[in-house]
C-alpha cells in the first residue's frame, strides 16, 4: 500500500534520509524507532506529501505521489489521519470543535451527522462528557486522544502517528497504545507509529523497523527484531550509551 523508494533527502548539506527503503504493509501497525533527530518525522512529511524527496519515490497504492498535480495530491491526502507529534489542537477551539474541524472542511455534513459522528469518535477514544473543554483544560494524554479522534473523523485508511505516546507517564502510554490497537481493530487502517517507547512498540506493532543514519537497517516481526543481530538494533533496545551507535 505504500512504499518508500530509494528516498534521499539532505538539508543544508546533511543527509538526513539516505536511500531510504520500506514497505508499509495493507492493515497492519509498522513501528518505525530511530534516534532523536533522526529523520523520522521528515520520513512521515514525505509520505503525506508535505515534503519532496530529492531523489526516490513516495508510492501509495502503486501511484508516485510526487508525480501529481496539487488537486490529485489533495484527494491522496483525504486517505491519510495523522496524529502530529506535538498534538495540533487548535487552542482556541473547544475539544468537540476540534475533533469537528476536518468534517466541516472536507465535507458537506448537517450539524446533526456532525454532531452524532462527534460524539460518537469522542466515545470511542475514552472522552464522553469532555465535550466542551479548551484544550488547555485537559491533559496531556486527553489531548492526545483528542488528536487521535480528529485524525479517525474521516475514516482514513492510513493512520500516521508520530510519536503518540512521547511526554506520557508510562501508565498513560499504555492507555494510548492500547487505544490505537482497539481503533486498529475497530477501523482497520494501515498504521505507521513513529515510536522510542520500546515495550509499546512491540505491543502495537505487527512489524518494527529502526531508520538509523537515514536508511531502514532492521524490520521484522517484534521477535525477529527482539532477536536482530545488528549492534545498533542491540544497543537501541537495551537502551545503553556503549555501543556502535555515535552521540
Ligand atoms: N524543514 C526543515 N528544514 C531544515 N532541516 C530540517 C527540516 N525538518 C527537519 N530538519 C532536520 O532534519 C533532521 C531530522 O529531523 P526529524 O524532525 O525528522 O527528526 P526525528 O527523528 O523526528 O526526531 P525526534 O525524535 O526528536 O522527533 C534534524 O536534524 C532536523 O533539524
Ligand atoms: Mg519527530
Amino acid at each position: 500500500m505504500i512504499v518508500l523508494q530509494g528516498l534521499s533527502k539532505s538539508f543544508s548539506g546533511v543527509k538526513v534520509l539516505d536511500d531510504l527503503n520500506i514497505e508499509f504493509g495493507e492493515k497492519q501497525i509498522t513501528v518505525v524507532m530511530g534516534r532523536s533527530g533522526g529523520g523520522k518525522s521528515v520520513m512521515l512529511k514525505h509520505i503525506i506529501g508535505l515534503m519532496k524527496p530529492d531523489s526516490g519515490k513516495v508510492l501509495i497504492g502503486g501511484i508516485d505521489i510526487n508525480a501529481l498535480k496539487k488537486k490529485e495530491l489533495n484527494e491522496i491526502r483525504k486517505k491519510f489521519g495523522m496524529v502530529f507529534q506535538d498534538g495540533a489542537l487548535l487552542d482556541s477551539l473547544t475539544v468537540f470543535e476540534n475533533v469537528a474541524f476536518p468534517l466541516r472542511q472536507h465535507m458537506k455534513h448537517s450539524e446533526k451527522e456532525i454532531e452524532d459522528k462527534v460524539y460518537s469518535i469522542l466515545a470511542d477514544v475514552g472522552l464522553n462528557g469532555q465535550y466542551n473543554k479548551m484544550p488547555s483544560e485537559i491533559s496531556g494524554g486527553m489531548r492526545k486522544r483528542v488528536g487521535v479522534a480528529r485524525a479517525l473523523i474521516l475514516n482514513p485508511e492510513i493512520m500516521l502517528f508520530d510519536e503518540p505516546t512521547t511526554g506520557l507517564d508510562p501508565v498513560m502510554s499504555d492507555v494510548i497504545n492500547n487505544l490505537i490497537i482497539s481503533m486498529h481493530n475497530k477501523f482497520k487502517f494501515t498504521g505507521i507509529i513513529i515510536s522510542h517507547d520500546i515495550s509499546g512498540a512491540f505491543k502495537t506493532g505487527d512489524i518494527i523497523a529502526m531508520l538509523y543514519e537515514g536508511k531502514i537497517i532492521e524490520s521484522g516481526t517484534p521477535e525477529k527484531f527482539q532477536n536482530s543481530s545488528n549492534p545498533v538494533v542491540k544497543q537501541f533496545i537495551s537502551g545503553t550509551m556503549e555501543g556502535p551507535i555515535l552521540i
